[in-house]
């Protein structure tokens, strides 16, 4: 090798050689963008060259050097004894507190200090997205000073592999994920009525029978009628494979929480163990999501299964908690049969929902037994707690709140901000999912720490979690793709101090992050582009307003009537257009797709209206504002801002004409989804009015009745002059046993208010 060749090659090779000439071509200038956000961050004068391909780790320290090379493995470092030079120095910092960590760049190299394991694993991982932000392995770094701890003691994601299976490999990389993002917890859902998916060696036939279902479900489980594939589908992993996860967990300090599910998700099993459920059976492993009414019955025997299930779970997983699920139990069967009556009598129990808390109680004191705590989702509340139980809020926050109250340990997982089953985006070219609608930003933007909640019971929130529930996920490249980048606001959320989350921080490090996603091959969802628009009417106006994520991108928008473009500024108000159109613009050359709006015309547009009573607030942010704006929300999904959702309360809507209208038809639009609870309206009644305080009688409309999904009614009236009008709309009331959601309130959802 030539002279000069050897002095170049060093220079790539060594730290801090900023005096090597042909480095300012070849070192890629890479910023302190992390996620999740450290807690502080200090940047100095001068700039460290790193060759991350051949960096090692070393330590003085005999404790840290036993665990460089598994290090060096987990996190992807290289690691020698041997070489003295370009290392990342790890040393012990007895000031730090357990899972601290800082990080030193400087002329010297880096250092990296901590007090535990876990602090200095985290470092590293910060260290590896640093090193991840270019692709050259040539980068240089800003001198600066890294000081970060979690914010969170539990910091969760988790995975439902029984209404889809994922193998080891892509479990075990959905784990290198949730390290990258410094989770610490795997909530791995594991048994479910669509299929049993861990080995019982105790049991066999859970692996013959309840691994596999004979067929799935095509579509949405809310399009009629159902169809199904026909093939054969399961799968389960052996005792082995779920040893080597843990352990493959464990060296990425993740805890796994296994999810058992109890009394009820339990058809799978009960496909194999029929002398279990009330029934008797026969029962097949569940082909269509859902809810099962096919739960386990209280017996003797049934405690005696779920015993022995439990003793070999605890002796698979080393963590402190066993998931026993408690959650979409239905009490039909409990209702129906004599032994549940007789022991609901005999134990003094209050009804069916005392025994499902006899049930879990049973359970914890077996699971306590073995010297492990128990977790159930927010049903395990009713009909009493059990005395040492944590709970997962998923029916919004209310459980988690009165669970902290009574000093139990809590983790949110809101449906509203943390279940990444549901779209992501408005766009209409989204894939399947199971409805609702949770945008990156409203992740993000959720606070675990509930309003209201007494400071003194602050401690008891432990963090927060993702879910990832797979009806609608048959892949890996899916799951990932509704996984991410949620899944790195959720990590920001539990990791990073209150006061240093900024959503436009957040998007300005994910789009490295991005790029560091690309290298790793994951297939993430883009969003960053979208542009949201509101069209807001009320008082004879409608006004729109557009807003997109990037604040670099300028937004342009203009109409069917009018094709030149125009530059947006504020809020603009239309008057008779058939179409909007708007995109956003980076230096005059597009960078987003065109989006349009579609208006239709109709006398409600220019009239003034309220609300009887608001929306949910979760389906209805801008109130009744978008009832009558001349736009129809998407005949396929709820989860749009143009549906208004009511949660078990009629809808009234009162229109002031401002003058004396002419009225022949009235078109209402409905959702119609049992699967999610929505429901048809049971009675429209019109009345109208010369003063808007005395009504008369008009019209009224009962056995609404219609497709699935979207359900126009509409109401073809002898012509009428009125000046104010009233349309009050019934809901279908609390929803009877047998059908989905018995037992609870019907949703109403309703579309734009036509009138003719
Ligand atoms: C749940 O989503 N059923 C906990």
């Amino acid at each position: 090798m030539k002279k000069g060749l050897l002095f170049f090659y060093l220079c790539f090779f060594l730290f801090g050689l900023a005096s090597c000439k042909q480095e300012t071509n070849i070192f890629r200038k890479v910023k302190i963008e992390i996620i999740p956000q450290p807690n502080k961050v200090e940047l100095f004068d001068g700039h460290l060259n790193v060759n991350t391909n051949a960096i090692l780790l070393s330590s003085e320290n005999v404790s840290i050097k036993s665990s460089l090379s598994k290090w060096s493995k987990t996190v992807g470092f290289i690691h020698s004894e041997s070489s003295p030079e370009n290392q990342i120095k790890l040393v012990i910092d007895k000031q730090l507190e357990k899972h601290e960590y800082a990080i030193d760049i400087g002329i010297k190299g880096i250092k990296v200090s901590s007090n535990s394991e876990t602090g200095f694993y985290y470092a590293l991982q910060s260290l590896k997205q640093l090193f991840d932000s270019s692709k050259s392995n040539y980068i240089s770094l800003p001198y600066s000073k890294i000081q970060d701890k979690p914010r969170f003691i539990y910091r969760g994601m988790h995975l439902d592999v029984c209404r889809h299976f994922f193998k080891v490999e892509e479990v075990k990389k959905y784990i290198d994920l949730l390290a990258y993002h410094k989770f610490n917890t795997f909530h791995w859902h594991l048994t479910e009525d669509q299929g049993w998916r861990i080995e019982i060696l105790k049991y066999p036939k859970l692996q013959e029978i309840s691994a596999y279902r004979k067929e799935t479900l095509i579509g949405h489980y809310n399009d009629q009628p159902h169809e199904f594939d026909k093939m054969k589908y399961g799968g389960f992993y052996t005792q082995d494979e779920i040893r080597e996860v843990v352990a493959y967990a464990s060296e990425r300090y993740i805890t796994i929480i296994p999810e058992i599910e109890m009394p009820g998700h339990a058809q799978a099993a009960l496909a194999a163990y029929p002398e279990l459920g009330c029934t008797g059976g026969p029962y097949e492993v569940l082909t269509k999501w859902g809810i099962s009414e096919n739960v386990y019955c209280p017996y003797e025997k049934t405690f005696e299964f779920l015993e022995d299930v439990i003793d070999e779970v605890v002796d698979l997983f080393p963590g402190p908690y066993i998931h026993i699920g408690g959650d979409e139990c239905p009490k039909m069967t409990w209702k129906e049969s004599e032994f549940c009556q007789n022991l609901i009598k005999e134990k003094n129990l209050r009804d069916e929902h005392g025994l499902q808390s006899y049930f879990i109680s049973r359970m914890e004191k077996y699971i306590n037994s073995k010297g492990k705590k128990i977790i159930g989702w927010d049903e395990i509340l009713e009909g009493g707690l059990a005395p040492n139980a944590s709970l997962m809020s998923w029916r919004g926050e209310k459980g988690g709140i009165a669970a902290a109250e009574l000093n139990h340990e809590v983790i949110m997982t809101p449906t509203s901000h943390c279940y990444f089953d549901y779209y992501q985006s408005e766009d209409e070219d989204e894939p399947l999912a199971i409805g609702g609608l949770l945008p990156l930003k409203k992740v993000y933007e959720y606070e675990p720490i509930p309003e209201g909640l007494a400071e003194d019971k602050h401690k008891y929130i432990l963090g927060a979690q993702g879910n990832l529930w797979t009806e609608y996920i048959p892949t890996f490249d899916k799951l990932m793709y509704m996984t991410y980048p949620r899944a790195c606001a959720m990590a920001e959320l539990n990791w990073s101090k209150k006061e240093n989350r900024n959503y436009d921080s957040f998007l300005k490090r994910l789009d490295t992050h991005l790029k560091r996603l690309d290298n790793l091959a994951v297939n993430y969802a883009d969003h960053r582009n979208e542009i949201k628009c509101s069209i807001l009417s009320g008082k004879g106006k409608t006004q729109v307003s557009l807003e997109c994520a990037s604040q670099n991108d300028i937004l342009k928008y203009w109409t069917n009537r009018n094709p030149k473009q125009i530059l947006y500024s504020d809020t603009f108000e239309i008057k008779n257009i058939d179409t909007l159109y708007y995109a956003s613009f980076i230096n005059s050359k597009i960078n987003s797709k065109i989006y349009k709006k579609n208006f239709i015309h109709h006398k409600g547009i220019n009239a003034s209206y309220r609300l009887g009573k608001e929306p949910a607030k979760k389906y209805g942010k801008h109130g009744g504002a978008v009832a009558m704006n001349g736009v129809r929300a998407n005949p396929n999904k709820f989860g749009d801002s143009e549906w208004l959702g009511f949660e078990g309360t009629n809808a009234t809507i009162i229109i002031d004409f401002e003058k004396e209208e002419t009225i022949s038809k009235i078109n209402l639009g409905f959702f119609n989804g049992p699967a999610y609870w929505i429901y048809p309206p049971k009675e429209i009644t019109i009345s109208t009015s010369t003063d808007g305080r005395d009504w008369g009688y008009k019209h009224s409309e009962k056995n609404i009745e219609g497709p699935i999904k979207s359900m126009p009614v509409t109401l073809n009236l002898e012509p009428f002059k009125t000046r104010y009008l009233n349309i009050s709309i019934s809901s279908y009331g609390m929803i009877p046993d047998g059908q989905d959601g018995a037992g609870h309130k019907a949703w109403l959802f309703l579309d734009e208010v036509e009138i003719y």
